[in-house]
């Protein structure tokens, strides 16, 4: 159990800093040197740098200016701050949008917007592109040699979509390629026969507007191959960028911030073309409408989403070290709650934590975003002592760096499937609550310990005991293959209501659900979904005891699988709601109903019983306190986390513990402060 290599250069160090922006301070020096003072007091070693400076890098069209920038460097560097190098890409200097109004993105209404904002620009035009690649080589051949140079990180958050004429001739081009050039092709996948679609030649094509614009919203397959056409065109933009970065400097990695289950992107699909995955994580701490418990559990199963796009840890590259500005109501963290959510991260696989952002502004829209430093520019607040104890924590932390995370489990997220039960009308038309799914049947396996990597269905399920599989409601080529498969050759996997139901253009399989093989190896034909209104409640009777159930209630057949739990109410009373079917040498579930909990969590835990997947050491939990683990060749890394607002007491089996903050032995009975976190090392027997 090897660890990882450090993910930037030459730093072997858990990084800690963030969102630097010097250029908004050119006229204050004092508080550039105040600045410097104030990062080695909170322990910064890396900061990312010049995410908006394109305006300051060049402030007229070919003239570039990296003076400020070479001092703020130097100056970082000398003072033991490394930097992640931002491409400016994210937000253009006015001039260029001025002379070139080509770069502003055109809206679904086929409007062209105005320079504004930020994260807008066209990613087909051919003059962004060049601009972007011109800056990002004057960057790369600049600051090649500079030694504080670790990674870049390229652009910001990228996101959304362009409708104007460029970007749609790109889309009829990506479209005659992926369907060989055959149009009658397209108008079977796409249904158009449907309200009269059929289309006659290429150019009559154009890109979906939301249900109430102008355009196409009733064609599920134009409105999902558009969205694939988005993140094909996203990453074709990023490797323009990126193309000088590599070819320059070809020993500094490359990454960009993902944002949580953002849903313009299918990000399963940038994996190849990145070093190493860094995201923007900003949960609802403190929020009223859900526990900070179960705002930790949606949180870890982000991050570990982000971990198991490479399959190696990742960078926490942006979090609020207080509250944020653009929610409804912006919290700041409660006591303690800064350090054990950024420990979270680290938790599952993080091998940073970072900032948005380093300073708080004077003006714009985000002067009020939680920041270190605040704007009475002292290190004497709150914030900046929980920052500084973070800096702290994370040097006593260092070995916990590079260790891997060892999952038995694969949880399904997949993207392009989310997008179709978004547009899918029918059963509860506006929210199927994928992701809340996604969330139910995670919680069973983190509160356990046992740790779960999150996957696309195009990923290999091979070295996985379990495999669950919650809403898979689109089944692409092939993949109801491995997952027969899967089973076949020894797996658990659980299927739920709503899977297999269509092939990846949206085309209902046909011959019952869920598709194909599946039925054989699930052992089950659903005939038929009630939706309940939300009012509505069923229940399900499961090992003697009774479950309530919500939302859906799949009518379905035995055909082979043995019946678990049955239904208690309405016309199909006594008919099976949970079935067990052993399928060659695995074991295959199908949870035909959408229950309140429970009921997953009780099916979950047999299957963590039955199957014993790598999980945390032994230790006995309250409700509220979790473990979680990354393990090197000697040691397993144990984080136990409070989410209560109480005190709370961990019992361990294993009495090896050490904590890793003061080195002393842990003892069986750890003692949690409300919020609280301990970091604990066990040998490895
Ligand atoms: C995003 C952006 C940052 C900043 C933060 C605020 O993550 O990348 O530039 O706007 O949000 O939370
Ligand atoms: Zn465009």
């Amino acid at each position: 159990m090897e660890k990882h290599k450090p993910l930037v250069r030459n730093m072997p160090q858990l990084l800690h800093g963030g969102d630097y922006n010097p250029d908004q301070w050119m006229d204050r020096p004092d508080i550039l040197a105040e600045d410097i003072r104030l990062m080695k007091l909170a322990g910064v070693n890396a900061v990312s740098l010049g995410i908006f400076a394109w305006s300051v890098l060049e402030p007229e069209e070919g003239r570039y200016e990296f003076g400020f920038f070479d001092s703020v460097i130097d100056n970082l560097y000398q003072n033991g701050i490394r930097v992640l190098l931002a491409t400016p890409s994210g937000a253009r200097p006015a001039w260029m949008a001025q002379k070139y109004p080509e770069v502003l993105r055109v809206m679904p209404d086929r409007q062209r917007i105005l320079f504004a904002h930020r994260h807008n620009h066209c990613y087909t035009s051919p003059v962004y592109r060049e601009k972007v690649r011109a800056v990002n080589t004057a960057l790369a051949e600049h600051y090649k040699d500079h030694p504080a140079l670790i990674a870049w990180h390229v652009s910001n958050e990228y996101g959304g979509e362009c409708h104007c004429e460029l970007c749609q001739q790109a889309f009829r081009a990506w479209l005659k390629e992926k369907y060989h050039g055959d149009l009658d092709l397209l108008n079977r996948q796409w249904w158009t026969p449907f309200w009269s679609h059929i289309y006659t030649s290429w150019d009559q094509i154009e890109s979906p507007t939301p249900p109430d614009g102008r355009g196409e919203a009733y064609l599920h397959g134009l409105t999902l191959d558009w969205k694939r056409f988005v993140t094909h065109q996203t990453i074709d933009f990023m490797n323009n960028e990126t193309a000088p970065l590599r070819a320059i400097t070809p020993g500094i990695p490359v990454t960009t911030n993902f944002m949580d289950f953002y849903e313009g992107l299918d990000y399963s699909k940038f994996k190849d073309a990145l070093d190493f995955i860094s995201w923007d994580s900003y949960p609802a701490w403190h929020d009223t409408a859900r526990s900070n418990y179960m705002t930790a559990c949606r949180t870890a199963l982000m991050h570990d989403s982000m971990r198991s796009y490479l399959h190696k840890p990742f960078i926490l590259m942006e979090s609020t070290p207080s509250a944020v500005n653009w929610k409804e109501i912006n919290k700041p963290k409660r006591p303690n709650m800064h350090k054990t959510a950024s420990l979270q991260a680290i938790a599952h696989g993080s091998d940073s934590v970072m900032y948005f952002q380093w300073r708080k502004g004077r003006g714009a829209s985000e002067k009020f975003h939680g920041a270190v430093v605040d704007h009475v520019g002292h290190e004497h607040t709150r914030v900046f002592g929980d920052v500084a104890q973070v800096g702290e924590c994370l040097k006593k932390l260092e070995c916990v760096r590079g260790a891997v995370t060892n999952s038995d489990v694969a949880l399904i997220y997949d993207h392009e499937n989310h997008m179709a039960l978004k547009e899918a009308q029918g059963f509860q038309k506006s929210d199927k609550k994928y992701i809340d799914t996604l969330v139910n049947y995670y919680y069973p396996f983190w509160k356990n310990g046992v740790s779960v990597d999150v996957i696309d269905s195009g990923y290999d399920f091979s070295g996985y005991k379990v495999l669950v599989m919650p809403m898979l409601y689109m089944i692409k080529e092939g993949v109801e293959e491995r997952i027969a498969q899967f089973v076949a050759n020894g797996g658990t996997a659980i299927m739920t209501y709503l899977s297999g139901m269509v092939n990846e253009n949206d085309l209902c399989h046909l011959g019952g659900f869920p598709c194909g093989t599946l039925k054989d190896a699930f052992g089950v034909w659903a005939e038929e979904v009630d939706t309940l209104c939300p009012d509505e409640r069923n229940a399900v009777s499961y090992g003697g005891q009774s479950y309530e159930v919500r939302d859906y209630c799949e009518i379905v057949h035995a055909q082979g699988a043995k019946t678990l739990a049955t239904y208690e109410h309405d016309f199909y009373q006594g008919g099976g709601a949970v079935f067990e079917n052993d399928y060659q040498g695995g074991k295959a579930y199908y949870i035909a109903c959408r229950d309140t909990g429970a009921l997953t969590q009780a099916l979950c835990e047999k299957v963590i019983a039955d199957t014993a997947p790598a999980r945390t050491p032994r230790a006995d939990l309250p409700v509220g306190v979790v473990c979680t683990m990354r393990e090197d060749a000697e040691n397993k890394y144990v984080f136990v986390q409070n989410y209560t607002d109480e005190i709370q007491f961990a019992t361990f089996e294993d009495t090896r513990a050490v904590d890793m903050e003061t080195n002393l032995p842990a003892g069986s009975e750890i003692e949690l402060d409300s919020f609280g976190v301990r970091v604990l090392r066990f040998p490895k027997d």
